[in-house]
């Protein structure tokens, strides 16, 4: 858990004159879309942007965003060489999902004295998965004086931080049970492939065993992070294996086509239990064409909580928006490993980024 020590620095001093400064770690699709979103953005500005892919290191960042101008950021593969020579406020980290792959990247940014904000799910709620590797990130983050915060669409919202908030007129929390419903049509390719888009049963089977594709990482994070906020501590989460959902017709999605009887997508299930008793439920289904998308989440306690969002959050377009907005959000944190349950209250930065900061 976040350690209570008193930082050892003073963690940002922020001047009304400056923008805020960002380098974007990782400019895949997500973190493509996110310094996109960025450059709409008043108060903040890109200085920086590291890829490994081949292809995009050494162009400028507006030739790999697909923008008809440059920026003036060259696309760098040596993060260490331009931490040391641009100054920066926060790294958007969009790289991988496994926090011992991230792992290394994150402690370079901290190293480098710079906040960070990441859409890899397992840095979203780690204590419980990997003491050790959070419990190293928060004492450096700490020593450095800066905040390290996992966050996204889901995890980092719609299952876990929305749950939380939704107990607060609870007196007693029995049971939680949370639904995203959501046609992967419109998702990202790269997402469409994890979920094994296409592939026959048979294939899924064994892509899903030899790790190749991953179906939805975090449902244990959300988990973690829903008991943590309402102090339970839980004897076990089971994560069952995810389950194909085979198409019963023809489809096609902007990734590929899927012909009756392929997968379009899957169905994954977790869940929490205490004192031998489930108490909390997670069903993540994605698949394309799914007939009616919600998000849904329902308290069971004194009183009972039943919310829907009808049509459900668009999955990429709320990640990029979870991660510029919890830019400000970060900036004025205390410093460490912190949650979506330690930062302020989260909200929309729809103004001058620089008016969100203390
Ligand atoms: N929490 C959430 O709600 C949420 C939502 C959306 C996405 N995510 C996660 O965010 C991550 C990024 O998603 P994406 O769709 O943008 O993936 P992507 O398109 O594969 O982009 C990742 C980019 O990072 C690069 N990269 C990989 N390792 C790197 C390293 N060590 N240093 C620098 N760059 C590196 C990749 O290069 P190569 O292609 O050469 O490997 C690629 O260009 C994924 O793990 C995804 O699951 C989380």
């Amino acid at each position: 858990m976040h350690s209570q020590t008193s930082p050892t620095k003073v963690k940002w001093c922020f001047v009304m004159e400056n923008t805020i400064k960002v380098i974007c770690y990782g400019v895949g699709v997500i973190g493509g879309k996110i310094a996109k979103a960025i450059l709409k953005k008043k108060g903040i500005t890109i200085v920086g942007a590291v890829d490994v892919a081949k292809e995009k290191v050494g162009k400028d960042l507006g030739e790999v965003l697909g923008l008809d101008k440059k920026l003036g950021v060259t696309v760098t593969d040596d993060p260490e060489e331009l931490f040391s020579n641009i100054e920066a406020d926060i790294v958007v980290h969009c790289t991988s999902s496994y926090l011992h792959q991230v792992y290394p990247q994150i402690i370079q940014c901290v190293k480098a004295g710079l906040n960070v904000v990441s859409t890899c799910e397992e840095l979203s709620f780690p204590f419980d998965k990997y003491p050790e590797l959070a419990s190293r990130i928060d004492k450096l983050a700490l020593d450095y004086g800066v905040t390290v915060l996992g966050t996204g669409i889901n995890p980092g919202y719609l299952m876990d931080t929305l749950s939380i908030v939704l107990t607060a007129p609870c007196l007693r929390v029995d049971h939680i049970e949370v639904t995203r419903m959501m046609n992967s049509a419109k998702r990202r390719i790269p997402f469409q492939k994890k979920i094994g888009t296409g592939l026959t049963k048979e294939e899924f089977i064994e892509k899903m065993k030899n790790k190749i594709i991953t179906g939805h990482v975090g449902l244990y994070e959300s988990i973690s992070m829903i008991a943590a906020a309402l102090g339970w501590k839980l004897d076990r989460i089971e994560e069952f294996d995810p389950e194909p959902v085979i198409a019963d017709r023809d489809l096609e999605t902007p990734y590929t086509k899927v012909p009756k009887g392929h997968v379009a997508g899957l169905k994954s299930i977790a869940k929490g239990y205490m004192n031998e008793k489930e108490v909390i439920v997670l069903n993540f289904v994605a698949y394309a064409h799914v007939p009616e998308e919600y998000d849904e989440i329902i308290i069971k306690g004194e009183p009972n909580i039943h919310e829907k969002i009808i049509g459900g959050v668009h999955g990429d377009i709320g990640t990029v928006a979870m991660v510029v907005n919890a830019i400000p959000k970060v900036l004025n944190a205390e410093p460490g490993l912190l949650t979506m349950k330690d930062i302020a209250l989260p909200s929309a930065a729809v103004e001058d980024m620089r008016i969100y900061v203390a």
